[in-house]
């Protein structure tokens, strides 16, 4: 049996021992990261959490039994170890926080052992991704995923204590509820007492952090655990972590203002970086336009240019029937690319397919002046040359336009842009370009099921300005919505709320519930509105995603503990599973996947 901890007391560990403990004795505990035999003297990289140390073993110093016992030490084998530090003897390791020292041993003591793992861990591990989910709790012990999880320990800490010193309260709101709308699909949980009925699993803590400002709670926050039944990408998982806050007797100003100074808190405090404040703002349709995006990445430029005027009457038919059909035509410029090899410019073309787009259709600037072009014989040459002006097109350029519905141009020239920006590694990770993007559109037009539904959700007050429109122009109202965006994602997003009874129940009608689905949806809230509310609003940030870009990672999976894979499984402990037919019965529940 093994001797555990009986006598020993961790003193340090490993990369806290530094060269001011020369001299004396350190006990440390850890997993051996590797050993090497030197003839006389064995080396170990003990490592931890904090590290790596080198413990030196020496028969002279541990005796033949210690010795003996150091010979049998392999990786990942869980030691303690009570010896002197010294300089080292041999040559300083300048890529080791502890390289100039060492741990001379005079104990060793094997708390345990361990099977060779399937993978070697290390940084910056080659291993197929599958492989080290479904060994998660070898993964995790990797120094790059450890760093992740460290730093997103403090970025909670410091969301506490920026949040508290600036008067929120922490209060936790419930995960089994009934149905909150915020257009994903619920997780439900069957109910045992209630045969029949059905908890649902919060999308985010919306309708009870607006109830808790209707309790007088004034501001309140929550790093709270959110589930949304949704397809999954390198930014979204079906459970995901949101900073969450709602603040009463505020406006717009008031919530960007807090949100911005926390955000300078924490990239300040834990990176280092600076972000200068106020952080830009910019309206949905200025991003749309410039960018074609309402996440837009400032790292680079590459604008879109609306050219449809240029072309109303060209001879080019993809252009004409786009904007007779109510669409418009845009470019951008990929400087410098004019060059790109024919198969490259098929593949810009594919990618462009895959938003949507028809075609797309490119003129390259040659080094002459002359063009390149796939349309150039539909169009006269002052129609050309217009659109390269437009488009400051110089010798050497790519000039890339996409004819359709607003929308697709939008999606395709926004999606071009960040590809071609990705390839020509403009994307910097540690430049740091946040955005507001503000006054998004309250509704957004659903062709399937033919009927406007709430862009952010249907608490979301509209701007004063467009009350008006309600009725005559449903899309063209905007919202009190914001978002806060950086290098092109959508870091997090709030809105000022609907807080009187009569906007609310308009908004329901416009969105297409009636009075009775209403009321049996969001009675609750809309009763609690009747007892005296103070005008609130909030935001929530994705916690996950902040720490993602905040550590320079890829995706989520890398600063999230216990992660799930695309479709939506656990492979280190299969969840989703079958449950005994008992557990079914008990709640009055008949599967029928194997029939269908
Ligand atoms: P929203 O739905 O915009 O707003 O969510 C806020 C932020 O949460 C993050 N996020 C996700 N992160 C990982 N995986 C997911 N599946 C996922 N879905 C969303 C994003 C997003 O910006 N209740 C409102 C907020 C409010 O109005 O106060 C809400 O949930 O970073
Ligand atoms: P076509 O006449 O269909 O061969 O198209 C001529 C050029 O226009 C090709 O380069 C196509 O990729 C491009 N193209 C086709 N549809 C579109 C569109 N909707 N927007 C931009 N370019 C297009």
């Amino acid at each position: 049996m093994a001797e555990a901890m009986k006598g020993l007391k961790r003193t340090h560990r490993c990369t806290e021992v530094s060269k001011a403990n020369c001299g004396a004795s350190v006990t440390v505990m850890g997993w051996v990261q590797k050993r090497r035999n030197l003839g006389s003297l064995i080396f170990v990289d003990l490592r931890d959490r904090s590290g790596l140390l080198q413990i030196i073993f020496d028969e002279k110093d541990i005796g033949a039994e210690g010795f003996a016992k150091a010979g049998t030490l392999r990786s990942e084998y869980v030691i303690a170890v009570v010896g002197r530090v010294e300089l080292r003897e041999g040559a300083v390791n300048e890529n080791l926080e502890t390289g100039e020292i060492e741990v001379r041993a005079t104990q060793l003591r094997i708390l345990s052992e361990a099977e060779t793992p399937p993978f070697p861990i290390e940084e910056n591990s080659q291993t197929k991704e599958e492989l080290r989910l479904k060994y998660r709790f070898l993964d995790l012990r990797r120094p790059d995923l450890q760093r992740n999880l460290m730093l997103r320990s403090r970025v909670a800490a410091e969301v506490r204590n920026f949040l508290t010193k600036d008067g929120f309260l922490e209060i936790e709101t419930p995960v089994l509820i009934k149905s909150t709308p915020e257009g994903a699909r619920d997780y439900l949980v069957p109910s045992r007492v209630h045969p029949g009925h059905f908890y649902a699993l919060p999308q985010s803590p919306q309708l009870f952090k607006q109830l808790l400002m209707c309790s007088g709670y004034d501001r309140y926050f929550q790093i709270a655990k959110c589930f949304r039944d949704e397809d999954l990408r390198a930014d979204r998982q079906p459970e995901f972590t949101q900073i969450d806050m709602e603040l009463s007797f505020v406006d717009v100003d008031d919530v960007i203002d807090v949100n911005e100074r926390l955000l300078a808190h924490l990239f300040g405090k834990i990176l280092g970086v600076e972000v200068p404040l106020p952080i830009p703002r910019m309206t949905w349709q200025e991003a749309m336009n410039r960018f074609g995006s309402d996440k837009p990445d400032l790292r680079f430029g590459m604008e879109l240019h609306d050219v449809s005027q240029l072309v109303r009457d060209c001879g080019f038919g993809v252009f004409t029937n786009a904007l007779a059909a109510g669409g418009s035509v845009r470019g951008i410029n990929a400087k410098g690319q004019g060059g790109m090899p024919r198969k490259k410019i098929d593949a810009l073309v594919e990618f462009a397919k895959g938003y949507g787009a028809k075609g797309l259709a490119y003129l390259a600037v040659n080094a002459d002046g002359s063009y390149k072009s796939s349309f150039a014989k539909f169009m006269t040459g002052a129609e050309l040359d217009a659109l390269v002006q437009a488009l400051d097109g110089e010798p050497g350029d790519l000039l890339l336009f996409a004819a359709d519905k607003n929308k697709v141009v939008w999606d395709v020239l926004g999606a071009l842009r960040v590809e071609l920006a990705k390839n020509l590694g403009l994307l910097k990770k540690d430049d740091f370009r946040f955005l507001w993007v503000t006054e998004f559109p309250l509704l957004e037009w659903d062709e399937e099921e033919q009927r406007y539904v709430a862009m952010h959700h249907p608490f979301t007050m509209l701007m004063e300005e467009d009350f008006d429109k309600l009725d005559s122009d449903p899309g063209a109202v905007r919202a009190k919505a914001y978002d806060i965006v950086l290098n092109g994602t959508e870091l997090g997003g709030g809105s000022v709320r609907i807080f009187q009874s009569d906007i609310q129940s308009k908004m329901f009608d416009m969105l297409g519930f009636t009075k009775e689905q209403a009321q049996e949806q969001f009675g609750f809230l809309l009763n609690a509105f009747k007892y005296g509310v103070p005008p609130h609003a909030g935001l929530a940030f994705g916690f996950d995603r902040l720490i993602m870009l905040m550590t320079g990672s890829e995706s989520i999976r890398e600063v999230i503990a216990f992660p799930k894979v695309k479709d939506a499984s656990d492979l280190m402990t299969e969840a989703p599973g079958p449950v005994d037919e008992k557990q079914l019965r008990e709640l009055a529940l008949k599967c029928t996947a194997e029939e269908q």
